[in-house]
């Protein structure tokens, strides 16, 4: 794909380009909406991703491109048309299809912000294979790539060195600062965690409290698949927000700063007598601190044994946080429950579940090696006769996570 990331690049500005960063979407396996709560979450990247291209205007192409101004062009969203922005612009939330821009623009902003001196003035290339708005995180892989690009570009001047695990998480902050204060989201750090420090044949634990990351080995003889629905609710932003104000809420009637400050042991006790006149509240709760304990047992079980059996618990432990999302946290859709209740009935599939924020999106799940095209063939058929819509199924590897890409 780097090949083609240049041929384009050169292309629509006529020029070469100097610098190309990568990065994947990502798969949430398990800790839902635990990472703003300071708890830890399990996550894996896969292996579609979105390339960007940078370069400096040089002074053969002036008569034609401003070298005092950003381009950005985009494949998937307007055949490779470039646009030309001031760097002070912020994109309105109004114009919706254009609104994506608002995260190239907010990672090169929040470096500034930071005393970073990157570039400010290039033209941009954006190609992906990543389907947007499938809960795969593509918002992080635009950030890490854009990032990774611009760190290339500006080597002279910003020192963060992507083979440094602390440099690495400076990187990941960054693109979190981005999304929270430019683009508004109060997304936590899984995302950028997992699209920053994935790897191939690992899932990535992280640590949301301490930034602490590692990877766990993901079994041989597994496989992870991705059913897209390509449905969103429309209020998908503000139902995000509220679920993160109840969260807050429920950790400042129990008297803590952050709702993983209490333990498992707690929930049964002192969680359900302090919330037991805030029943919302009380499942909102209820959903962190179990999906906290899951993420602690499938690190575990991964850890000491990856047999069949034990990835049978892990995948029970699965298909337990689905419940959850339904029952306690609210954030599953019928789309969502049919997959998995259908994945449920199926051979071969250990577990499955909504994976990210939920609302819509996509289902994931662990099967053996012999879940193949056919099952997923029968999944389409089945969800197309129920929906009359169609499902678009991926099977997936975790993959490399950010990198700089060479431009030769
Ligand atoms: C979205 C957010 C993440 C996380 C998940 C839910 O994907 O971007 O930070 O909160 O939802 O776990």
């Amino acid at each position: 794909m780097k090949e083609l990331v240049i041929k384009k690049f050169e292309e629509v500005y006529g020029f070469k380009p100097t610098s190309l960063g990568r990065a994947p979407g990502r798969i949430e396996f398990v800790g839902n909406h635990t990472d703003y709560n300071l708890g830890t979450v399990i996550g894996s990247t896969i292996d579609k991703e979105i390339i960007v291209a940078l370069g400096v205007v040089p002074d053969y192409r002036a008569h034609e491109l401003s070298q005092d101004a950003i381009y950005i062009a985009s494949g998937e969203f307007s055949n490779f048309e470039k646009i030309k922005l001031p760097i002070e612009c912020q994109i309105k939330q109004t114009e919706q299809n254009l609104k994506w821009i608002n995260y190239p623009l907010g990672i090169i902003k929040t470096y500034i912000n930071n005393d970073y001196k990157v570039a400010q003035s290039f033209c941009m290339l954006i190609y992906s294979d990543l389907p947007a708005g499938a809960g795969l995180s593509s918002s992080a892989a635009i950030d890490l790539s854009v990032s990774s690009a611009l760190i290339d570009l500006s080597k002279e001047n910003v020192s963060l060195d992507l083979e440094n695990y602390e440099d690495r998480k400076k990187i990941i902050k960054l693109g979190k600062e981005s999304e929270n204060t430019f683009v508004g989201i109060p997304c936590g750090i899984l995302d950028q965690g997992v699209c920053g420090f994935g790897n191939e044949s690992s899932l990535v634990h992280i640590d949301c409290r301490t930034l602490d990351i590692s990877l766990i080995p993901f079994p041989k003889n597994v496989s992870l698949w991705i059913f897209n629905t390509h449905t969103r609710h429309s209020l998908i932003n503000s139902l995000y927000s509220q679920r993160y104000d109840e969260c807050m809420k429920a950790a400042s009637i129990l008297g803590v700063s952050t709702l993983s400050d209490i333990n498992f042991d707690q929930l049964h006790s002192v969680v359900q007598h302090s919330l037991k006149d805030e029943p919302i509240i009380l499942k909102r709760a209820s959903h962190i601190i179990e999906e906290v304990e899951r993420v602690r047992l499938i690190k575990n079980i991964f850890e000491s044994s990856t047999d069949d059996s034990a990835l049978k618990q892990v995948g029970t432990l699965l298909y337990n946080s689905h419940e959850s999302s339904i029952n306690n946290f609210e954030n599953s859709t019928e789309h969502l429950n049919f997959l998995v209740s259908v994945l449920k009935e199926m051979p071969n599939v250990y577990g499955a579940r909504l994976t990210g924020g939920g609302f819509g999106g996509a289902v994931m799940a662990m099967t053996t090696e012999n879940f193949n095209e056919l099952s997923s063939e029968e999944i389409k058929k089945l969800y197309k006769s129920k929906f009359g819509e169609e499902l678009s199924v991926l099977r997936t590897n975790p993959g490399k996570g950010m990198q700089i890409l060479s431009s030769n």
